[in-house]
């Protein structure tokens, strides 16, 4: 059976201010996916948090980017939006940035990811939400888990992996995209990838038969509203085991925090904390960012899970180190390199604080 599983984000409020989401919040996403899910619109879905990002995650038979799924979660993401406004949440309905709905996510402010597949006789997949950074924040996991034997002993041993994969990369300031072989192409692949705020990881293929191993959401929401609305948090999805990664293989990447843009204001780096649900809320200077992974496993369309893969004690060393990195890059206060550098704070507020300045500058 063909099945596409759509995982689609927004911020539509935070409680308090960029923390969490309102249980209220969530429990109207929840009713409106049951009623869709009674009307055989979806086939199942779950709804999920990180920080102050609400997660939709469905399972259909209606393909990728289709009106009527990506409509749904816009009238839930609008609904939710005026619970938040009631309670008075923190920045209510930030991230939808159009009035009317017009077939397609796409430019709306919400994140996708999405893909399709035939079912497989056992079919386990991660979604991972992060909070407090950018979708260029996957594209070292991405690399580790599909292309270095050091993370993936797959990529060595299972010999459906041994070819390799194939990544689609999107130059998100040029809006043009490219496409790399893996293992003869690394090196090109990484010349670009290791500059996270401008080339990100759309999704990765298989190479011995294309079949779909990863997906992300690559929407740049400061860039889409033209002016700083938040950091465009991502998500990302991620087939697992008999081909593709294991899934401890999935998840290896995460217990090394990497620094990541976000964090306060969108406008520093620092570490990726992988996190239970639990502790899926950043507070300490508004992070530090944190990432949270669902396991789930679909059984002829509907979702058994999720899992909470990272509240495990085999990641409390990648938590400590992220709190130490943590320290480390929070004494630097304003300079850089816990602030951006200059290119990447283009769509934060401090231009307006420049533009200021402007007039009191002589030559020199
Ligand atoms: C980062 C984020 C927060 C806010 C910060 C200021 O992505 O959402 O760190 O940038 O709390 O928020 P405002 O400007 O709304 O007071
Ligand atoms: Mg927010
Ligand atoms: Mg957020």
């Amino acid at each position: 059976m063909k099945v596409t599983l759509s995982v689609i984000k927004a911020d539509v409020g935070g409680f308090p201010g960029h923390s969490s989401v309102h249980p209220d919040v969530i429990l109207t996403a929840e009713d409106l996916l049951e009623e869709a899910r009674e009307d055989g619109k979806i086939f199942d879905y779950y709804v999920g948090h990180v920080g102050d990002d609400m997660i939709l995650v469905m399972t259909h038979d209606k393909f990728i980017e289709n009106p009527e799924i990506h409509g749904l979660a816009w009238d839930v993401f609008k609904e939710c939006a005026e619970v938040a406004k009631e309670l008075k949440l923190y920045g209510a309905g930030q991230d939808l940035l159009k009035d009317t709905f017009s077939g397609n996510l796409k430019g709306m402010g919400p994140g996708v990811a999405e893909m399709s597949f035939e079912e497989r006789p056992s079919e386990p997949v991660i979604v991972f939400a992060a909070d407090k950074t950018e979708p260029g924040a996957w594209n070292m996991p991405l690399f580790k888990m599909f292309a270095d034997p050091f993370n993936t002993a797959g990529l060595v041993f299972d010999p459906s992996m041994h070819d390799g994969f194939e990544f689609e990369v999107h130059d998100v300031k040029a809006h043009r995209k490219v496409r790399f072989r893996t293992p003869e192409e690394m090196y090109d692949m990484l010349a670009l990838i290791g500059q996270p705020g401008r080339y990100v990881i759309k999704s990765v293929f298989r190479k011995s038969d294309g079949e779909v191993a990863a997906v992300t959401s690559t929407d740049l929401l400061n860039q889409i509203a033209g002016k700083y609305v938040g950091k465009d948090d991502p998500v990302m999805i991620v087939r697992a085991q008999h081909g593709f990664p294991a899934v401890g293989e999935v998840l290896e990447p995460f217990a090394f925090p990497h620094l990541v843009q976000g964090w306060m204001r969108g406008s520093h780096n620092g570490p990726l904390m992988p996190v239970a649900f639990r502790d899926a809320h950043p507070t300490r200077f508004d992070g530090p960012p944190r990432v949270i992974a669902m396991g789930f496993q679909i059984a002829n369309g509907m979702l058994e899970g999720p899992v909470d893969m990272f509240d495990d004690p085999a990641f409390d060393r990648a938590r400590e180190l992220a709190n130490a990195v943590a320290d480390y890059m929070r004494r630097h206060g304003p300079f850089e390199p816990h602030r951006l550098a200059e290119n990447e704070m283009e769509y934060t507020t401090l231009p307006e604080v420049l533009k200021k300045l402007e007039g009191r500058f002589q030559p020199l």
